[in-house]
């Protein structure tokens, strides 16, 4: 037994060294100039993007199997990506035709603020108007992002303390994902601007019953929850829509959940949310199905794990979101989560995963899954896949 637990030793000695030495062969000029460099060809494809669509349509996906590109109304909840991915790339390149594309695809998704039927107006409006806003703050744009706002409070429950997710013909269901705490943003960013706290104290009751309803012991989360609508306090039930299975964890859902806790910890300062963000990175980094290149599954649990399909959405949003709780962090933990976040951006940066200049209709990465158990959007190149992507180049640059 002795035996075995030196030789467990030895071998976890010379994995780490080898996995330290990989990360020391990057210096951080060279990563600077990776990112930078990725950046600008990045630009040079959403130039050759907005090329690819119809004036009133939103790049949503791109299928390399038939060669298609699909697209979207402003109503989907992808809708923010584009303009947003487009804007991030102009704040980097200062190339001045990828804002007045921006600006222009801004105006056929305006009318969203007004919609009160999903609960996606903080990726919608946030990831679009939100970033115009923050590089050229004007009071047209911020009307809409209150708007946005107040939109995304009618779905909010004040008896069962969550924002609804998805409309149910039921009357007793209220579905929740565990999508939505990406939504927060937008109310945080209300209350700083009006200085009305009713935006951030409907976040902070949504994010503290996610804690409580969404996660298992090991911190990994469920999709979806449904509360109940006639017994307050009460759950019906815990299941998947878009994962392996209700008791999988379903890499995006997982890294949803990252981002979320970690701009939650942005806005309330408040050390649970810390601690969730935290536990999450553990669950996702401990676990013998997260592969030796980073780049998640599309469930931790497929079944065909190492054949199953990667989720470069998933990576992508991980990444970005590492890059931030780097900053909040521990040196131990920081240097970790830094680690992690370079490695799955220079992994996505080589032509396994980047699309070459001019193909897959213009989008960057390939290999994202959307929704495998409908069977849609498997494999392909998806538009939040590359903004995190953009996100996270971003965040690396302002950091080396
Ligand atoms: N429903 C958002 C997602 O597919 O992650």
């Amino acid at each position: 037994m002795k035996q075995i637990w030196l030789l467990v030793l030895i071998l976890n000695i010379s994995i780490a060294g080898i996995v330290n030495a990989q990360q020391k062969v990057i210096k951080d000029a060279d990563l600077l100039k990776m990112a930078k460099k990725e950046l600008v060809s990045a630009a040079k494809q959403y130039n050759f993007l907005k090329t690819q669509i119809n004036p009133d349509q939103f790049p949503k996906a791109y299928f390399p199997e038939n060669d298609s590109l699909s697209t979207s109304n402003s109503s989907w909840w992808c809708s923010g990506f584009y303009p947003g991915s487009l804007l991030y790339l102009y704040e980097q390149t200062k190339d001045a035709s990828l804002k007045k594309e921006a600006v222009r695809i801004l105006k056929v998704l305006e009318k969203e603020q007004f919609n009160k039927n999903t609960h996606d107006l903080g990726f919608m409006m946030f990831c679009s108007f939100g970033n115009l806003n923050r590089l050229e703050p004007k009071e047209e744009y911020k009307q809409v992002l209150l708007n946005s706002a107040k939109s995304l409070c009618t779905r909010f429950d004040p008896k069962l303390g969550v924002i609804k997710s998805w409309d149910s013909k039921k009357p007793a269901d209220f579905l929740v994902i565990i999508d939505n705490m990406m939504n927060l943003e937008l109310l945080f960013w209300a209350t700083k601007v009006t200085g009305d706290s009713s935006y951030y104290h409907i976040a902070v009751k949504h994010a503290d019953n996610t804690i409580k309803n969404h996660y298992r012991p090991d911190y990994s989360s469920y999709h979806v929850v449904n509360y109940s609508k006639d017994m307050p306090g009460e759950v019906q039930r815990r299941h998947t829509a878009q994962g392996y299975a209700d008791e999988s964890a379903w890499a995006r859902g997982q890294a949803w959940g990252l981002y979320g806790f970690t701009l939650m910890y942005r806005a309330t300062k408040d050390e649970k949310y810390l601690n969730q963000a935290n536990k999450i990175s553990d669950f996702i980094l401990n676990h013998p199905n997260f592969p030796q290149d980073k780049i998640a599954y599309w469930d931790f649990n497929a079944p065909n794990i190492p054949d199953a399909k990667r989720d470069v959405s998933a990576a992508a949003i991980m990444a970005s979101a590492w890059l931030e709780l780097a900053d909040y962090t521990n040196p131990e933990d920081a240097k970790k989560y830094l680690n992690n976040a370079k490695e799955i951006l220079v992994t996505l940066s080589t032509d396994k995963y980047k699309a070459k200049p001019g193909t897959y209709g213009g989008f960057i990465l390939k290999h994202s899954v959307g929704h495998l158990p409908a069977h849609s959007e498997v494999d392909v190149a998806i538009s939040y896949a590359d903004y995190y992507y953009i996100e996270a180049l971003s965040r690396l640059v302002s950091k080396i």
